[in-house]
């Protein structure tokens, strides 16, 4: 996609001495769109406000973090590798975190507590709302992957009421997936594609797919899939992963990642600058220029 230049009625960002700040901790950090999306928000809102990109090495996790905390940041958001140290530095953690065991979001109260929140999961069921993909309660999803991002994916469908199945390379990992969250079910790595025909939703929680990751020319066969099955995956680099266009060369609905990330944001922009983003087609342009 060819960059689109800013139009010159664009606002710009006001950064005063008051200016409220925020960031996002990750190593490495360059690849993440945060800072391209919550900037954006800040000049649509008019807001006095800036977010940045903060690459911090794993071993310096916590001293950036007292770091931030005075010199009187709002708060951050985590990526990888930080979302479970995230955690266990958060004096206190919403039920969300608590469940995904994983911290994307960290709020730094006046008092000088810290709270970790945890937005993944209700970003990817939000993004699944707003293209019209909501299941039944009773449906069934399946999730590739057991990590961090599983975690957090599969405590929100679960909330929702679906009944979820994870496989993973690693037996073990989803194995004690299953035992931190009750009612998920473990599914053999080597059986999930013969087995799709079961799903109404199959998600992509890994890497697989990925620019620059393990394997970015993951397509696993759909072949097994039931008709309706809804195909989503949360890698947005590229928009369209080789399993997106497999779903899509059968005639599946899709899901790609970027909405998940647009969604998880809205939380943590609104406890650091006190507005409520919208999430829209304007949204979704501004990072999409960014790629
Ligand atoms: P995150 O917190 O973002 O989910 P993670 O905890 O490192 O990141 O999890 C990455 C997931 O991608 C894991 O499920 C991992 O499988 P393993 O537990 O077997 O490592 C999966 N993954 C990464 N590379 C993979 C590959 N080449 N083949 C299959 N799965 C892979």
């Amino acid at each position: 996609m060819t960059k689109k230049p800013e139009s010159a009625s664009a606002p710009c960002q006001r950064i005063t001495g008051k200016a409220r700040l925020a960031g996002v901790l990750g190593w490495p950090v360059s690849h993440s769109r945060s800072p391209a999306l919550h900037n954006y928000w800040l000049r649509r809102y008019g807001i006095d406000g800036a977010y940045v990109p903060l690459p911090v090495r794993p071993e310096q996790f916590e001293t950036a973090v007292r770091g931030l905390q005075a010199a009187g940041f709002r708060g951050a958001n985590v990526t990888i590798p930080h979302k479970e140290a995230a955690c266990a530095l958060a004096d206190d953690l919403d039920p969300s975190a608590r469940r995904a065991g994983a911290v994307n979001t960290l709020v730094f109260e006046e008092d000088g507590r810290i709270r970790g929140l945890s937005t993944d999961g209700d970003g990817f069921v939000a993004s699944m709302d707003a293209k019209g993909l909501t299941l039944p309660a009773s449906g069934r999803a399946l999730l590739l992957g057991a990590g961090g991002a599983a975690r957090s994916v599969a405590a929100a469908l679960q909330d929702r009421g679906l009944h979820v199945a994870v496989t993973n390379r690693t037996p073990a990992r989803a194995e004690s997936l299953a035992e931190v969250l009750p009612g998920l079910e473990a599914v053999p790595w080597a059986a999930w594609e013969a087995g799709l025909g079961a799903y109404d939703l199959l998600v992509n929680t890994t890497s697989l797919g990925m620019e620059g990751g393990p394997d970015p020319m993951f397509r696993p066969s759909l072949k097994a899939a039931a008709r309706h099955l809804v195909v989503a995956d949360i890698v947005y680099v590229p928009r369209l992963t080789p399993l997106l266009a497999e779903a899509e060369q059968r005639g599946l609905k899709t899901l790609g990642g970027l909405g998940m990330l647009l969604h998880q944001a809205r939380l943590g922009f609104r406890e650091w600058f006190g507005q409520d983003p919208e999430v829209d087609a304007e949204t979704e342009a501004s990072v999409t220029a960014s790629f």
